[in-house]
């Protein structure tokens, strides 16, 4: 077993995993890695591993813990001053804040939310079309559509959205630990100002109604619902956003894939589950063990570190056929892209929703998309955030 790979490392092609994690692949379900402060951790690749593990209460998100296995410097600046909600909270705590955002990101909600979704697509496209070509696709497009489509279920004004879209970009991916939680602060800021005149003035969003049913019954303080206004903002729009441009990029790269899907757009569904596997986007999910645990032949001891390469897991051989194939026809919906157990992705509705109508609609209305450029040239983001597209600089 060696202790030579490096965790997180930056993707060669934008949607397959690092090359340098092969060794890992070889070494399933779990092996050793070398995060970026030069300690090491326990990585888990392996798909059954993980899923019994990510349900394993032994396994602890607490940030703050001195022990915690970062990605990145900028993440441990951020995460250790301020725990997330949610993400950085243990059950029972963690289960008291998600109970009261479940029904706001029911099955049904996200259904009712469709037709929306869909007119929001077609007066991007509109616009788009309208300017064009070329366009450059993630900032007239991938961004906005779930930018707007959150901003509307938070109750959150989407005339901000300049303001808050740079902070989470600060936040993910900014140059320094300090510049990241400056942005986190004021993005705090900027929320808290929010709820304040929302206690004043109600409104129909999810976050007035945490506002009148949570804040003032007195089961959530003015922090607490920040805190969560912060998450549901953040998460909700860069991850989709992320998909929705390697999505295409993807789609662009694999055009027998793509004629497939354009061919019968009742695919479709098929399609998003199984880019949500291909692609892995939010490529490191992080623990803690808070006690030893014997799994697969090896004891996790208490206090070490323990990191997630969903990229990885998502191409187990034991779990998927030709892994490192897109095909629309295998059942893909077991995979880990939004987690698993009691942190799974609480969006996971309302992001598939929004993937779908998406990329349906898009090559739906442009069957010519094409990139506008040499595939090489085209910039993606650094292995230590959410992967997906810088830029995306299409014609038609
Ligand atoms: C395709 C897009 C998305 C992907 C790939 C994704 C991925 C994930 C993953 C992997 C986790 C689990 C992290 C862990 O266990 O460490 C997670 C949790 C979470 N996601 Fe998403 N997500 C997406 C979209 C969204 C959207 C649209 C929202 C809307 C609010 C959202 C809100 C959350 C929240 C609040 C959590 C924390 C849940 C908890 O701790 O109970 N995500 N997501």
């Amino acid at each position: 077993m060696t202790e030579a790979v490096a965790f997180p490392q930056d993707r060669a092609c934008p949607y397959h995993p690092p090359t340098g994690y092969e060794p890992l692949r070889e070494q399933r379900p779990l092996s050793r890695v070398t995060l970026y402060d030069g300690r090491s951790a326990w990585v888990v690749t392996g798909h059954a591993v993980a899923r019994q593990l990510l349900t394993d209460q032994r396994l602890s998100t607490d940030f703050t813990h001195e022990a915690f296995p970062f990605p990145s410097q900028r993440f441990a600046t951020v995460r250790q001053r301020r725990k997330p909600a949610l993400l950085g909270y243990d059950d029972p705590e963690h289960n008291v804040q998600r109970r009261m955002l479940i029904p706001s990101f029911s099955l049904k909600r996200t259904v009712d939310l469709r037709p929306r979704i869909q007119q929001t697509v077609d007066e991007l496209l509109d616009a788009m079309v309208e300017q064009g070509p070329p366009a450059e696709l993630v900032s007239a497009f991938a961004l906005p559509v779930p930018s707007i489509v959150i901003c509307e279920l938070l109750g959150v004004p989407y005339a901000d959205h300049d303001f808050f879209e740079a902070q989470s970009r600060r936040i993910l991916r900014g140059p320094t630990g300090e510049d990241a939680d400056d942005a986190r602060r004021q993005l705090e800021g900027y929320l808290g100002d929010l709820v304040d005149r929302k206690r004043d003035k109600p409104g129909t969003g999810v976050l007035d109604d945490l506002v009148a049913q949570q804040l003032a019954q007195g089961h959530l303080d003015r922090d607490g619902l920040v805190q969560l206004a912060t998450v549901l903002l953040v998460a909700g729009h860069e991850t989709t956003a992320n998909m929705i441009s390697l999505g295409t990029f993807t789609l662009l790269r694999h055009p027998e894939r793509l004629a497939e899907l354009k061919a019968d757009p009742s695919l479709m569904p098929a399609a998003v589950e199984e880019l949500l596997r291909f692609l892995s986007i939010a490529d490191g999910m992080l623990r803690l063990a808070t006690d030893d645990i014997e799994i697969a032949g090896v004891t996790i001891r208490a206090n070490e570190g323990v990191v997630f390469s969903t990229s990885v897991i998502n191409r187990d051989t034991a779990a998927y056929a030709e892994p490192d194939t897109l095909d629309w026809h295998r059942p893909a919906r077991h995979h880990v892209a939004f987690g698993f157990g009691i942190h799974q992705c609480l969006g996971q509705n309302l992001a598939r929703a929004e993937m779908e109508i998406a990329l349906r609609t898009l090559f739906g209305r442009l069957p010519g998309l094409r990139l506008a450029v040499p595939a090489e040239e085209i910039p993606f983001k650094p292995g230590d955030t959410i992967q997906g597209m810088l830029e995306l600089p299409v014609t038609w």
